[in-house]
């Protein structure tokens, strides 16, 4: 397993991919599985560049408190930029599995593309359970990398690619594993909801372009495929473009559990 820090270029890509069109859309999903209310103190987990926190303090307003943590310092310091203007936002660099609040602190938490890359996962859990208040709410939307179909004239390198690509996290299908992990500590999903991205089309406001960029720099950075070869799996993809071929669609899931004690 090879980790990936959300730092310097990675940190930059994060941050220009949560500002695409699929992004907004997703952002949108999970306020609609929050349902935040006015003066709600919630906690955004692994909060990146702060794009859900910016949102977030608008649904709670003045009256509430927006808790923001990440591992890296990096998207704190983009996270506690874009939130300036919110006094009742604290952004704090902080692990998941030890997060720097009492019990029961939240009447609402949400993670986004996070527990997945926590090689301890069912800590992480727990700890998340921790800090929320009985009858709170926890959200979770991850990704099944495994539900990807993303055409190639070359299906063969295609596969090569997201093999390899499946290192970027410990927990690379998270939303296929989360229920037995709740499970184990004696919770259970409410409802899980699926959410795909289909994009017929290569730009900036779709969510292939970016996560191309991402796949690349991965698999190149830690030379897990030949050079030339990421190059034109890269390439292909502005032809296909061109050419009115090009499909992506992956799955990820909103995953809603309620704390009942
Ligand atoms: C894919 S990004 C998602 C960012 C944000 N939730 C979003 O969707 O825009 C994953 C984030 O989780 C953070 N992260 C990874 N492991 C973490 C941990 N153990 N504790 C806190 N944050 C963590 C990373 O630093 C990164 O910013």
């Amino acid at each position: 397993m090879t980790e990936v820090k959300f730092e310097g270029e990675t940190g930059r890509l994060h941050r220009a991919l949560a500002q695409c069109h699929d992004m907004v859309v997703r952002r949108s999903a999970v306020f609609e599985s929050l349902n935040l209310s006015t003066g709600e103190k919630v906690l955004d987990v692994g909060c990146g560049g702060g794009f859900y926190t910016y949102e977030a303090a608008q649904f709670v307003g003045s009256t509430g408190q927006v808790c923001a943590i990440d591992i890296s310092e990096d998207q704190i310091g983009a996270a506690r930029q874009k939130c300036t203007d919110f006094p009742w936002v604290e952004c704090r660099a902080a692990d998941v599995l030890d997060l720097p609040y009492e019990d029961s602190a939240f009447d609402a938490i949400y993670g986004v593309q996070v527990l997945e890359f926590v090689a301890n996962a069912d800590d992480g859990l727990k700890e998340l359970l921790r800090v929320l208040k009985p009858g709170g709410r926890l959200v979770i939307l991850s990704t099944n990398w495994n539900s990807l179909v993303w055409f190639s004239t070359q299906p063969e390198r295609m596969k090569k690619m997201l093999t390899a690509f499946d290192q970027h996290a410990p927990y690379p299908d998270f939303p296929a594993e989360l229920p037995s992990k709740l499970r184990k500590i004696g919770m259970k999903a409410v409802i899980q909801k699926p959410l795909s991205i289909l994009n017929m089309s290569y730009n900036e406001n779709s969510y292939s372009y970016w996560i191309a960029k991402g796949i690349k720099q991965f698999v190149l950075g830690r030379e897990l495929v030949d050079v030339a070869e990421v190059e034109d799996w890269f390439e292909e993809f502005e032809k296909l473009e061109r050419e009115g071929a090009f499909f992506f669609c992956s799955t990820s899931v909103i995953t809603e559990v309620l704390k009942t004690s």
